[in-house]
C-alpha cells in the first residue's frame, strides 16, 4: 500500500522517487543508502514482492510431522543489491522467527501482516551479495485467495499439499514473492519414515535414519516463487527417463494411481509434442505430483512437476506440461497478464486434443463453452487483458485467452503463428513478459498491424464479431 501511495506522488511530480540514487554533488561515488520498496506495485496483490535486490537462490531446510503439522525450518536466501540499502522487506506469513541473520550477522527485523522487515546492519552496497539466514519453526497453514480458493500450506490426511499461485508460497517460506524475482531452488525436507517430499527438480539424495527420511531437491533453473512445491505424503513413485534423455519422477497417492494412469502415461507423448510446438523443453526434469487433497480443487503447474489434487485427467496433464514453456519459463509480468499464462496452456491441451485423435482445434474454438456461447453470456463481460483478481482463475483467462490465440492464427497464418509461439518461448526463457510485448511480437512476425485485432480480443468486453 506505502509502495503505490509513493509511487503516485513520484509519478505525480511532488516527490523524488526515495530510490532514484543520484551522487551527492563532489562526492560521486558516495552510497545512497534508502529502504527498499516493500512491494513492487501489482494492484492485485499490492503487497507482493519488494525492491531494493534481486533473490539469486533459495536455500530451506526443514523437518515437518504431519501428526503435529509442525515444521521446524531455516531458510538461506542468497540476493544481489540492486541500491544501497538500510532496510529491505521478504514476504512471509510463516510461523514465529527465532532468529534472523544477514551476513551472519544478528539482524533486527519486525513483522506486519506478510512483510518482514529487515534492518541489516552492515548495510549491503548496490552489487554486493548478501545471505540473510531465517530460523522460524511452528504451524504453517493455508491462505485464501481473493475467489476464495485456497493455496499455501494445506495439510492433508498424509503429509502437506503445497502450491503458491498466486500467492501462498510466503505462508512457508520468507521469499520475494513476485514472478518478476526468479531464482533457483534446493529443498532439504526431513519427513517420518514411509512418507516422500517432492519438490521441483531433480532429487539429490535421499536417507533414511532413526525413523526420518531426508529428501534433497536441486531446482537447477530460475522459478518463480508462485511455482515452488516440496508436497509431502504416501507416493508410490515411478522413475524413468524419457526418450528425449529427461528424467521423469511421479509420485501418485496410491488412491489416485488406476485413475491417472492414462494421463501419466501420456506424459513422454505431451512432452515430445510441446516440444515440436515450442521449441526445447526449458528444464532438466520432468514428472508429476498426484495428491488427494479435494479441499483444493485444482491442479497447478508447479515447476518441472505439475500437482493435481486429485485424479489427474489427460487434458488438464497436458495443460499443466504446456505451462512449463508459458507461465513457468515466460511467466507474467503482472497478474492482469494472467491470460499469457492460462489462454497459452488452455490452447495447449486444445492442440494436444487434436493430435491426440480427439475433438480439432477448431471445433473446440467454436464448441458451446467457446465462441459458441451467446453473446448474451455474462462470459463476454470480463475484460482478458485485466481479469480482475475474482475471475483471474475463472474461465475467461483460459477459454477467451486460448479462442484469442486460435484467431490471431487465423489472422496471421500458420507459419508466423507458429514462429510466434516458438519465439515467445524462446525471447522471454526463463524471465518475465507482459500483453504489451506479446502484442509487438505477433505484428514484428506477422508484418501485421493487429491493433484492432488486440482490440477486440484483449482490450474490449463483448463478443467478438470481426476482427
Ligand atoms: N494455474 C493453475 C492451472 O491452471 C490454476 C491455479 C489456481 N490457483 C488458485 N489459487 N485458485 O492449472
Ligand atoms: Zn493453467
Amino acid at each position: 500500500g506505502a509502495a503505490l501511495a509513493t509511487a503516485a506522488l513520484v509519478a505525480a511530480g511532488s516527490l523524488v522517487a526515495p530510490n532514484a540514487a543520484s551522487a551527492a554533488p563532489g562526492n560521486p561515488g558516495a552510497p545512497r543508502f534508502s529502504p527498499g520498496a516493500p512491494s513492487i506495485g501489482d494492484p492485485y496483490f499490492p503487497d507482493q514482492g519488494n525492491g531494493g535486490y534481486d533473490v539469486q537462490h533459495y536455500d530451506l531446510n526443514f523437518s515437518y510431522d504431519p501428526a503435529t503439522r509442525f515444521m521446524n525450518a531455516t531458510a538461506t536466501i542468497t540476493a544481489l543489491a540492486t541500491q544501497d540499502l538500510d532496510q529491505f522487506n521478504l514476504d512471509f506469513r510463516g510461523p514465529e522467527i527465532s532468529s534472523l541473520t544477514v551476513n551472519g550477522k544478528k539482524t533486527d527485523f519486525t513483522r506486519d501482516g506478510q512483510e518482514l522487515v529487515v534492518t541489516p546492519r552492515p548495510k549491503p552496497k548496490t552489487g554486493q551479495t548478501f545471505t540473510v539466514v531465517v530460523k522460524y519453526a511452528g504451524v504453517p497453514g493455508p491462505v485464501t485467495d481473493p475467489d476464495g480458493s485456497i493455496e499455501g500450506w494445506i495439510p492433508t490426511d498424509d503429509g502437506a499439499f503445497v502450491v503458491g499461485e498466486p500467492q501462498g508460497t510466503p505462508a512457508w517460506l520468507p521469499s520475494n514473492d513476485t514472478p518478476t524475482d526468479k531464482a533457483t531452488f534446493r529443498f532439504t525436507a526431513k519427513v517420518p519414515e514411509g512418507l516422500t517430499a517432492v519438490g521441483n527438480g531433480q532429487l539429490l539424495s535421499q536417507q533414511t535414519k532413526d525413523g526420518w527420511t531426508t529428501f534433497v531437491w536441486d531446482n537447477t533453473e530460475p522459478m518463480a516463487t508462485y511455482l515452488a512445491t516440496i508436497t509431502i505424503g504416501k507416493f508410490q513413485v515411478t522413475e524413468s527417463v524419457l526418450p528425449s534423455g529427461i528424467p521423469s519422477y511421479v509420485a501418485i497417492d496410491p488412491r489416485l494411481v488406476t485413475g491417472s494412469a492414462n494421463a501419466v502415461s501420456q506424459i513422454p507423448k505431451m512432452m515430445e509434442f510441446f516440444t515440436e510446438k515450442f521449441g526445447p523443453y526449458p528444464f532438466a526434469s520432468t514428472g508429476a505430483i498426484i495428491d488427494y487433497a479435494p479441499q483444493v480443487g485444482y491442479a497447478l503447474e508447479t515447476q518441472t512437476k505439475p500437482i493435481f489434487s486429485n485424479t489427474a485427467s489427460v487434458g488438464t496433464m497436458a495443460h499443466e506440461i504446456a505451462h512449463q514453456w508459458y507461465g513457468n519459463s515466460v511467466s507474467p509480468e503482472r497478474w492482469k497478464d494472467i491470460w499469457l499464462n492460462e489462454g497459452f496452456a488452455t490452447y495447449g491441451q486444445w492442440m494436444y486434443t487434436e493430435f491426440n485423435g480427439g475433438a480439432t482445434v477448431n471445433a473446440t474454438f467454436n464448441s458451446s463453452s467457446n465462441y459458441g456461447r451467446a453473446a448474451s453470456s455474462s462470459f463476454w463481460q470480463v475484460l482478458l487483458a485485466d481479469p480482475g483478481p475474482m475471475d483471474m482463475f475463472s474461465n475467461i483467462p483460459y477459454n477467451r485467452g486460448a479462442m484469442t490465440l486460435h484467431a490471431l492464427r487465423g489472422k496471421v497464418g500458420e507459419d508466423a503463428f507458429s514462429r510466434i509461439l516458438r519465439q515467445w518461448a524462446a525471447i522471454h526463457q526463463y524471465s518475465h513478459a507482459a500483453t504489451a510485448d506479446f502484442i509487438s511480437l505477433a505484428e514484428r512476425e506477422s508484418g501485421q498491424d493487429l491493433t484492432a485485432f488486440f482490440d477486440v480480443w484483449l482490450f474490449q468486453k463483448g463478443k467478438p464479431t470481426s476482427w
